[in-house]
């Protein structure tokens, strides 16, 4: 037991600007690919390899949470083998399935876990017991499943040994972790579960599912069905890199990579890409090179060059595109000439911390003139002085922070970095190895006395 008269002081990052980064990096696998790929191959019909898998702490407890439930996984490096148990054998797991930082291994389980014949309890660290989770529990308890939550919030207790029955259901928000719990909950039920959306989301459930064999329908607009039940044909896949982690490097080389900097392999679906967009009306030198397919998902490598970018008024419609990459997008904005303004952004404030919030006291922290309105922030560009910035343990704002070091008058800290390994393991070695300067420095827990 730990000693109650001990501080801890969780581990951060000291960034420090440099003359310039430059050469080439490969990003680790896409976090929400991996999810899916796990889920998906656990509850298909067969054996099968998962190559270039994230093996970060949130996929890891998606993947804990799944061989709790009797699936048998190994997992060496990134390479996944799964012997898909079919729909109908996972088993009741004893404990409840600790969730982690992961929204997304919560939500998606919901969909899952509601129509299996068993109870289970889904919990999480402190960040994921405060997250919103009536928009998933809702439409599920539509569709017949019968889950308790603590006035919206987890932990989620799902009772289990309902039937459910397909719904047609309208998301107030554009979520592609609701569409796919929905989707995902569909294969098990009677009739067709439609989905519709007010706008495009990541749209990984549904390429995943058509590939192993059950047929999504894409109705006009943002519309997706199936019809249930359904059997899953196990696929063997290879992940590509994930576009989000990719995101830190090209925003990296946008400040300080005169030569150019390449980033191999990236995960380019057009759901996932808005940054591409909003930087290259910035005035971002961005090449998308080499353009392939892992799968059903396009891949591509990317070449960044240094450039002058200017403040834009971004475009909401891109909000959803661009979901995860706000935080480092705002970096991009202060080091821009002029005024950046984001609305229609509001979701923001529900991921791993509220992120609107949480970056633009960050960046005011670092002298950067910014100002936050309901529903996205409005950005002064020019430099950045230096400075200490808590990322509040969100792993994207505390990389965000690390990247804004690189040409920073000051050195940046950033406090509460140990959730970096929720997406981004390697981050530190990757960053390194390209020319940024970011240190670690150790958590460590002093007495009180
Ligand atoms: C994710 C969807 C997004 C994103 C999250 C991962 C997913 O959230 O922010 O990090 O894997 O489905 P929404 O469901 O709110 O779109």
């Amino acid at each position: 037991m730990k000693d109650a008269s001990l501080i801890a002081i969780p581990g951060g990052f000291f960034s420090q600007s440099v003359k310039s980064i430059g050469g080439e990096l490969t990003v680790p696998g896409d976090k929400s690919i991996s999810h899916r790929a796990l889920l998906l191959s656990s509850i298909s019909e067969g054996h099968s390899n998962l190559r270039g898998f994230l093996d970060s702490d949130d996929c890891l407890a998606t993947m804990n949470a799944l061989q709790s439930m009797g699936v048998d996984i190994t997992l060496e490096s990134t390479d996944v083998r799964i012997v898909g148990v079919g729909s109908k054998g996972l088993i009741a797991p004893i404990e409840p399935l600790d969730l982690g930082n992961s929204g997304t291994a919560m939500r998606l389980l919901a969909g899952m876990l509601s129509a299996q014949s068993f109870a289970s309890v889904l919990t999480g660290d402190e960040s994921l017991m405060i997250r919103p989770m009536k928009r998933v529990t809702e439409p599920l308890v539509q569709m017949g499943a019968f889950i308790e939550t603590v006035e919206g919030l987890p932990p989620l207790s799902i009772q289990g040994g309902q039937s459910l029955r397909g719904i047609d259901y309208a998301l107030p928000v554009a979520s592609a972790q609701v569409k796919s719990a929905l989707l995902i909950a569909g294969l098990w039920a009677n009739g067709r579960t439609t989905v519709r959306s007010p706008g495009p989301s990541r749209d990984h459930t549904e390429r995943m599912l058509t590939t192993m064999g059950v047929n999504v329908l894409i109705g006009s607009g943002q519309d997706i069905s199936l019809d249930g039940p359904a059997v899953l044909t196990s696929r063997d896949q290879v992940i590509p890199g994930d576009f989000s982690s990719a995101a830190f490097f090209i925003v990296a080389g946008l400040l300080a990579a005169p030569e150019g900097l390449l980033i191999r392999n990236v995960g380019v679906n057009p759901t996932r890409t808005g940054l591409l967009t909003i930087l290259k009306e910035m005035g971002g030198s961005i090449d998308i090179l080499n353009r392939r397919e892992f799968g059903a998902e396009p891949v591509a490598d990317l070449f960044v060059r240094k450039s002058k970018l200017k403040g834009i008024k971004v475009n909401p419609n891109l909000v959803p595109l661009a979901i995860d990459e706000f935080p480092v997008l705002f970096v991009a904005a202060a080091y821009a000439d002029g005024f950046t303004t984001v609305t229609g952004a509001q979701e923001l404030r529900y991921k791993e911390s509220d992120r609107l919030h949480v970056m633009c006291e960050g960046l005011q922290e670092l002298g950067v003139e910014a100002q936050e309105t309901v529903d996205g922030i409005i950005i002064t560009g020019g430099s950045l002085r230096g400075g200490c910035v808590d990322s509040h343990g969100d792993h994207r704002v505390a990389m965000s922070f690390a990247v804004a070091g690189v040409a920073s008058q000051d050195i940046i800290q950033v406090k509460r970095t140990d959730e970096v390994s929720t997406s981004f393991p390697n981050f530190l070695s990757i960053a390194n190895s390209i020319g940024l300067a970011i240190e670690p420095y150790v958590a460590t827990e002093y007495s009180k006395g």
